[in-house]
């Protein structure tokens, strides 16, 4: 069983690991949606090139891998940022500004709702409801959740994001 995420290089693909998954579902094709889970759970999402890898060792064609890793929600195929900034578009977020904090955030980064910064820093994500509307409107960053933001205070925590990672990287 996966145990914890870890930082890859963007595009490396963890094959290794992927056999010890399988492995633990002694290469069971049955197994593919707890095996793509726990390999979202190392690699953060689920790369074409680890279905392809999958669909190898488990016998079972790539496509009906594929299918049902976009059938289900909780997949994702694309790499996600470090940091997931997840806007709430909730009713009464919406109601109370979530439109300009998201045009703060893409201000910011240069990324629209489900596009990841280039440096794979930040993944920007619009949800529904996270269940504290009368903060609204709320983003989560990284599991901290911010309220009653405006514009203003959107930048302003967004480049305090930036600055720590650029202090950890000197
Ligand atoms: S509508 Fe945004 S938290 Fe409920």
């Amino acid at each position: 069983m996966a145990t914890s995420a870890k930082t890859l290089e963007v595009g490396a693909i963890p094959y290794d690991e992927i056999d010890t998954i399988i492995g633990n579902y002694k290469g069971d094709s049955s197994a593919i949606i707890p095996i793509l889970q726990d390999i979202q759970e190392i690699i953060g999402y689920v790369p074409k090139d680890g279905i392809a890898y999958m669909a190898e060792k488990l016998e079972v064609s790539a496509a009906k891998i594929y299918g049902i890793a976009t059938f289900y929600a909780q997949f994702r195929l694309q790499p996600v940022g470090k940091h997931i900034i997840m806007l709430c578009e909730g009713t009464a977020c919406h109601v109370n500004g979530a439109k300009l904090i998201a045009g703060a955030i893409t201000d910011e980064l240069a990324i629209r709702g489900g596009e990841t910064t280039p440096d794979g820093l930040f993944t920007f994500e619009k949800v529904a409801c996270i269940g504290c509307c009368s903060l609204s409107p709320v983003m989560v960053i990284s599991g901290e959740t911010y309220a009653k933001l405006t514009p203003d205070a959107t930048r302003k925590i967004i480049k305090e994001y930036q600055e720590k990672e650029a202090a950890a990287q000197n």
